[in-house]
């Protein structure tokens, strides 16, 4: 593991830079701000070293941006609908900071927080955040950790979590990907496939309308590979109002299993990943509109990269039947995932 300062938040704190891993096999770069996945870079299929996930050049643009470049996510993945939920017998109120709703933890989420690197070594290194009883709204002091490991061509994360109290809690990692390298521009013509039959329609702030639907004669059907271009262009209702896919998806079955594939026939580079949570937030980086830079300095815009989110289901505290976000003290929250390259 080798480090050194990335940069400073504006009251003075260090943000440190972390790398793990060797080539030819993976190696990744990890910010201490935001647990962030900064860089990947991996042998692609045609033999070409390339860094194949989104990033920003500074803290700066990080703090400036809202497209959680790499980030973890927390307290509460994805949006909670008008910030408001019963837990316990009691309202929670949580920030809520886009369309009137709450979206990854709220407006100063787990991605804007120092991480302490709590172990490392050549080829993992652990991160923990202790969250206040009240962060955000959300109650009981919560013990965060995300553990990145690099093995044989693959690369594993596990977050786990904690609570002294009950509480709510939903954590991913949202790398964006481009198989031809960061700043190669649109992934439309990548393929991907998804272990899913069904996905979860939604209003226009991106809040569940009700129960999933079966993805068949949809542009959420990619239960066989499909180019990613063809999806985001449909005049399906449901794409046109989120301008492109930003949709949950059921993954099939359970326990660590594949959740999807993307492959770009470009550079020959295929990606699995893997996961143990019942849902994906599948994202073409609609929002991504020119005004982001690169760490290269290119200009990000839309469907420069797409993120592969696994999680619970969106906005669980009002969906009483699904798969359920409440940790109570006492237990522990697990979510492993793992990006798999050939
Ligand atoms: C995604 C979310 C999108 C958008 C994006 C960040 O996870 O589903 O709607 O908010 O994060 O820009």
């Amino acid at each position: 593991m080798r480090h050194m300062r990335f940069g400073q938040l504006p009251d003075g704190q260090a943000v440190d830079l972390h790398t793990i891993g060797t080539a030819p096999g993976p190696v990744l770069e990890l910010l201490t701000l935001g647990a962030t996945v900064h860089r990947l870079e991996v042998t692609c299929g045609d033999g070409v070293r390339r860094n194949v996930v989104l990033g920003h050049a500074t803290v700066a643009d990080r703090l400036a941006s809202d497209a959680y470049l790499g980030a973890t996510v927390g307290r509460y993945a994805n949006r909670i609908a008008h910030g408001r939920f019963e837990l316990a017998g009691r309202e929670v109120v949580v920030g809520t900071h886009d369309r009137g709703n709450s979206l990854h933890g709220g407006p100063d989420g787990f991605d804007r927080r120092l991480w302490e690197v709590v172990s490392a070594g050549a080829d993992h290194a652990a991160l923990r955040l202790v969250s206040p009883d009240g962060d955000q709204g959300f109650p009981g002091e919560l013990t965060a950790q995300v553990r990145y490991e690099v093995a044989d061509g693959m690369v594993r994360v596990r977050h786990e979590a904690t609570t002294d109290a009950t509480t709510v809690v939903n954590l991913t990692n949202h790398s964006y990907f481009n198989l031809d390298g960061d700043g190669a521009g649109s992934v439309d013509h990548h393929l991907l496939s998804l272990d899913a039959d069904a996905y979860v329609p939604v209003d226009p702030t991106g809040i569940p309308l009700g129960e999933p639907v079966p993805v068949d004669g949809t542009p959420f059907d990619f239960r066989a590979a499909a180019p990613i271009g063809p999806a985001v262009r449909s005049n399906d209702p449901q794409v046109v109002s989120a301008r492109g896919i930003d949709h949950d998806v059921l993954v099939r079955g359970e326990g660590l299993r594949r959740a999807a594939v993307l492959e770009s026939p470009a550079t020959s580079t295929r990606l699995e990943l893997w996961s143990d949570q019942p849902g994906l937030q599948v994202y073409t980086g609609n929002f991504l509109d020119g005004s982001l830079r690169s760490s290269l300095g290119k200009a990000y815009r839309q469907g420069d990269g797409i993120a592969l989110e696994p999680q619970l289901h969106p906005d669980t505290p009002h969906h009483p039947d699904w798969p359920s976000a409440v940790l109570e003290p006492g237990e522990r929250y697990v979510h492993v995932l793992e990006w798999r390259f050939d």
